[in-house]
């Protein structure tokens, strides 16, 4: 069993990574292969509306000049994929957000791609803005027939400064009963 976590912020290793970790720890224990892959650094375009994933269907995207079609790839073959991102002006990182549009035109061009695997979203915020950003990462699990967990409050962790968040303690609480009911989710479903 694996699941993919994304970090879409700008900073590496700031505070969206220490909320994906927290939930991935737990996974881990519960006995998941789990990868956090940080896209900051990386040049990643958005959609260029081209189609070209529709006509060719191979689970690719045209581009090839980046990690977009890696990505894709660890998405198809993953359980579980969780999604974290900064809140910048009340919504997620342009690089996180050019990820979802490019490999959410593919899962488009084969509908089943992400069908049945189990999606959540993680954000890191300083005052306000967490919730539209939250609800924009799910919208990708929710049209591509994914299945969402809960937790305990929504997937959220405040913070500013690089790990701030780890004095959220809620936030944190969080992030590790995500981790939990992920694991139960994914366990139910490959019974
Ligand atoms: C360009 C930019 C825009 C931001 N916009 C918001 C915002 O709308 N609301 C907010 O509360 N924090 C905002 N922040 C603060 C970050 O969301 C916050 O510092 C977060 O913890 C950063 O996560 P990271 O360490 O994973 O990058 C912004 C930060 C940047 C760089």
């Amino acid at each position: 069993m694996k699941v993919v976590a994304f970090n879409g912020s700008a900073r590496k290793d700031g505070n969206t990574a220490v909320l994906l970790r927290q939930v991935l720890k737990v996974l881990e224990s519960e006995g998941f292969e789990v990868e956090l892959i940080q896209l900051a650094g990386e040049q990643i375009r958005g959609c260029t509306a081209c189609r070209a994933c529709f006509k060719n269907k191979d689970q690719k995207c045209i581009i090839e000049n980046d990690n977009v079609n890696n990505y894709i790839q660890k998405m198809a073959e993953a359980d579980g994929i969780i999604l974290g991102s900064p809140t910048y002006f009340a919504m997620m990182s342009p690089e996180l957000k050019a990820l979802i549009d490019r490999a959410g035109y593919v899962a488009r061009a084969q509908p089943d791609l992400l069908k049945h695997k189990v999606g959540a979203a993680v954000v890191a915020v300083r005052r306000a803005g967490g919730i539209p950003t939250f609800d924009a990462i799910n919208n990708f699990f929710l049209i591509n027939q994914m299945i969402v967990p809960g937790s305990s409050y929504w997937n959220i962790g405040i913070g500013n400064k690089k790990g701030e968040v780890e004095a959220d303690e809620e936030g944190i609480k969080t992030m590790k009963d995500l981790g939990r009911n992920m694991a139960w989710l994914i366990k139910k479903l490959k019974r």
